[in-house]
């Protein structure tokens, strides 16, 4: 099998994606997985070409590593997501420390403070410590707030929150730190990029939240907006909504990466040309508004072609489906890795981004 198809050759060699986002400072990275590593060679050359760092899609979530028991983690997977950055000297993101969504199950039975701290330290240790040193950047804790919860201060109540508090989040940065000290801490969050007054709060809650962080001297350095975003029937955009949110994070002092960017049509018409336009009007509409701000410093898209997108992935319960059931399209590259207009408006968004000093 050819490691690159004649569609990704040549001229499109000057467009790779890394290159024109370092020409700004600007470090481009996709998911990857230990599967796609060891079987999809042709889509593995498409991610070398344009991607400058990866971040495993699944496999350093605690309870897809976790074989039942407290401690007992398979690193196997991992391990190949990491081996494979290192020998491609490319940049490592590590996807997550703690997630409320993705806990292993005995963990819900550890009744008291004590316990449940001994195992979020013993965990970070383990997993922040086997890639010490390896690590662009944590995310330490994936989408702590959640103001429909209810709680005055926003958060979310997860089972580290019910018994541990919100001195959670300062724990497990701290260990953080403390285990990778080269490691950029990252906070990551979803559904705050739109217009709607949801957002807005979940907005102010994340500020509230990292200011609260910064204050006490819990060791975070970066935000991470996943963007998660829809090119039709969702809620409406602001781009001055947006960079005046992410000029606000960065008067924290805090960098800013943009972390599983894709833009889903399940809303949208079945014709491709009209799906594939409105795809890439949303790419670059985002894209043209965040990248404005100096302080983003990351952009990562949740997968690289549609051959490999958790929207269109038919073995999992999260795949959303449009209702005529034709394959979604939401990345840059079609699943024969045929660069489509989101790849041109990415590559445009960045040729029109300011410079920035990378961080
Ligand atoms: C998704 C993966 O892409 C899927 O393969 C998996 O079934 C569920 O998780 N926010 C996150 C990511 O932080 O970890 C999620 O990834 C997508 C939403």
């Amino acid at each position: 099998m050819p490691l690159v198809t004649p569609a990704n050759s040549g001229a499109a060699d000057a467009a790779a994606l890394k290159k024109l986002a370092a020409e700004k400072g600007l470090l481009y990275g996709t998911t990857i997985s230990a599967a796609q590593i060891g079987t999809d060679h042709e889509f593995v050359g498409l991610v070398l070409q344009h991607a400058g760092l990866v971040v495993a899609e699944n496999e350093m979530k605690w309870q897809v590593m976790n074989r039942g028991k407290p401690g007992d983690d398979d690193y196997g997977p991992a391990d190949t997501v990491a081996a494979f950055a290192f020998e491609n000297d490319l940049a490592l993101r590590g996807h997550n420390l703690l997630w409320y969504h993705r806990t292993p199950t005995w963990f819900f039975d550890l009744a008291t403070r004590q316990d449940q701290e001994r195992a979020i330290v013993e965990h970070i240790r383990a997993l922040a410590g086997r890639y010490r040193g390896m690590v662009h950047s944590w995310d330490v804790v994936n989408e702590p707030i959640e103001p429909k919860d209810g709680r005055p201060d926003g958060l979310r109540t997860a089972v580290f929150l019910e018994t541990l508090g919100p001195e959670y989040l300062d724990l497990a940065y701290r260990v953080a730190q403390e285990t990778d000290p080269v490691a950029r801490l990252v906070v990551n969050e979803y559904d705050v990029e739109l217009d709607t007054p949801d957002q807005e709060t979940r907005r102010k809650t994340l500020i509230n939240l990292l200011e609260r962080m910064r204050r006490s001297g819990t060791p975070v350095d970066a935000v991470g907006i996943q963007a998660h975003l829809s090119c039709a029937g969702g809620p409406p955009f602001s781009a001055s909504r947006l960079r005046r949110f992410l000029a606000d994070l960065a008067g924290l002092g805090l960098t800013i990466q943009i972390t599983e960017l894709d833009v889903t049509d399940e809303n949208a018409p079945a014709d491709e040309v009209v799906r594939d336009r409105l795809v890439a009007d949303t790419y670059q509409r985002f894209l043209d508004a965040a990248l404005d701000e100096a302080a983003v410093k990351m952009v990562v898209t949740w997968g690289l072609s549609d051959r490999h997108s958790w929207i269109v992935r038919r073995e999992t319960n999260e795949s959303k489906w449009r209702s005529d059931s034709a394959p979604s399209r939401p990345l840059p590259f079609d699943a024969e890795l045929k660069a489509k207009p989101a790849y041109e408006a990415i590559v445009n968004a960045f040729a029109y981004a300011p410079g920035r000093t990378p961080g």
